[in-house]
């Protein structure tokens, strides 16, 4: 097995990510070379704005692997999706038709960038409350944790999951980003890696120098458990 990329904008014309089936190509190709062998593809949802359901990301998926096969990349794609968080999630989540990751009980759920820590902190309480186990999408993103590491281990163990994107840990958003998540790394707060690729020029799924960073950083078990084996374990069963 390859590396799991659990956070990606792969489907064609769905949201901001790649705009069609032939971009969607393009990005699977890169992803394979990189090495990676299954993405659960997580297009965004935000209430009233952007949005697919279970059911059509499933046929969506069908779709584009079938021209994946035509096109001889091996790559295996899971459905998800990056939810926008909002309070009333509930009734989409409970009746099925927002998708969780691969049918899991995880959800990866964002939100602003500027938002405060005590909103996010609560959003987190209901989603755990209702159940779900939320993923929190590219944590480097919130004001109030980047540089925070502290607020990261208060909602990992409240029982979140910490993932954060490739390009970050690679160093592609400068160096307060890169050594926030060094910090992160060396204790082990960080669970998965996604490429969150958005298209085939700019925000490809590129995994190859997040891969070089983290063999650097961290000890060969850790390494391990956030390449494959986690992601493995909890998300793909
Ligand atoms: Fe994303």
């Amino acid at each position: 097995m390859g590396y799991i990329d659990i956070h990606c904008h792969v489907l064609p014309g769905i949201d901001d990510g790649s705009k069609d089936m032939d971009e969607t190509m393009d990005m699977l190709k890169t992803a394979a070379d990189e090495g990676i062998s299954d993405m659960i593809v997580t297009p965004h949802y935000k209430q009233g704005r952007v949005g697919i359901s279970r059911k059509d990301i499933g046929e969506l998926i069908a779709e584009v692997e079938k021209y994946a096969a035509l096109s001889g990349i091996k790559i295996k794609l899971h459905p998800g999706t990056e939810i926008y968080y909002n309070s009333s999630l509930e009734e989409k989540l409970e009746n099925g038709w927002l998708s969780k990751m691969n049918d899991t009980e995880y959800v990866l759920v964002e939100f602003s960038p500027m938002e405060t820590f005590p909103y996010i902190r609560n959003a987190l309480d209901d989603l755990l409350s209702l159940g779900y186990h939320p993923i929190i999408a590219h944590v480097e993103r919130y004001a109030c944790m980047l540089g925070n590491v502290e607020n990261v281990r208060i909602v990992r163990d409240m029982g979140c999951r910490i993932q954060v994107n490739a390009g970050s840990v690679a160093g592609d958003y400068g160096f307060k980003v890169k050594h926030f998540i060094k910090k992160m790394l060396k204790e082990q707060l960080v669970d998965f890696i996604g490429t969150d690729a958005h298209d085939r020029k700019k925000r490809k799924p590129e995994m190859g120098k997040c891969v070089e960073t983290i063999r650097k950083q961290c000890d060969q078990d850790y390494a391990e458990e956030l390449l494959f084996a986690r992601a493995k374990r909890e998300l793909l069963i």
